[in-house]
């Protein structure tokens, strides 16, 4: 068993954003935002309560295996849930593995501010200047281009296309692209 949230975890702020370690009120605001069919639509479909719970107890396993993971994205100014983003690594094996990946889910209302690409390039310079990254790469399905939006405004080069290694094949998710950030 592993334990979880011995922290402290490191916090980082932007402008508008605090992005911070997972505490028990993130539970409701997140599982509505994992309900939500349209912000679902490429990641496999609505989640229930318990699924969504699950993947907070995944979170805080990852922060406490690798010393880091993915953060609660919330508004500096009300503390309002914003979302979940970060870095984690990749959970298959394939010729770009072993990596890290960077990913974000962010709640429809605020979507089409500027929330996820402004917490993803704080969380890109956490990974190059204190984990001490070579390479961040990140994948979605070709065909979410808001999530595609971000990768590129984050300067990150489309690489190619894959199957995705834990989806049957053939699936209507599995083609996935693959982005790449180097440093500098
Ligand atoms: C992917 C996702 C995080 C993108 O969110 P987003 O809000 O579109 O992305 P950004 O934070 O970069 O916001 C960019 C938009 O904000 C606008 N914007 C408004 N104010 C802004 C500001 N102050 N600064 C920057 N952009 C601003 C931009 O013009 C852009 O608008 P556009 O989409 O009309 O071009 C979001 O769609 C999402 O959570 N989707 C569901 C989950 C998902 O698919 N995750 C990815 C799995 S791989």
């Amino acid at each position: 068993m592993i334990e979880t949230a011995p922290g402290p975890w490191p916090e980082l702020r932007t402008s508008r954003l605090r992005l911070r370690f997972w505490e028990a009120r993130d539970a409701a605001p997140f599982a509505a935002q994992n309900a939500d069919e349209e912000t679902m639509r490429f990641l496999g479909g609505p989640m229930t309560r318990a699924q969504s719970d699950a993947y907070i107890i995944g979170t805080r396993e990852q922060w406490s295996r690798d010393g880091f993971g993915k953060w609660v994205v919330e508004l500096a100014e009300t503390g309002e849930f914003v979302g979940a983003l970060g870095l984690q690594r990749m959970r298959f094996d394939a010729d770009f593995t072993p990596a890290v990946e960077i990913a974000w889910r962010m709640t429809r209302s605020f979507w089409g501010l500027g929330y996820a690409t402004e917490a993803a390039r704080a969380a890109v310079a956490f990974g190059f200047e204190t984990l001490k990254l070579d390479e961040i790469l990140a994948l979605t399905v070709p065909q979410n281009l808001a999530s595609r939006a971000v990768m590129e405004r984050l300067g990150m080069r489309l690489s190619r296309e894959f199957d995705h290694p834990l989806l049957p094949h053939p699936h209507p998710l599995c083609r996935h692209v693959l982005y790449r950030l180097g440093q500098g």
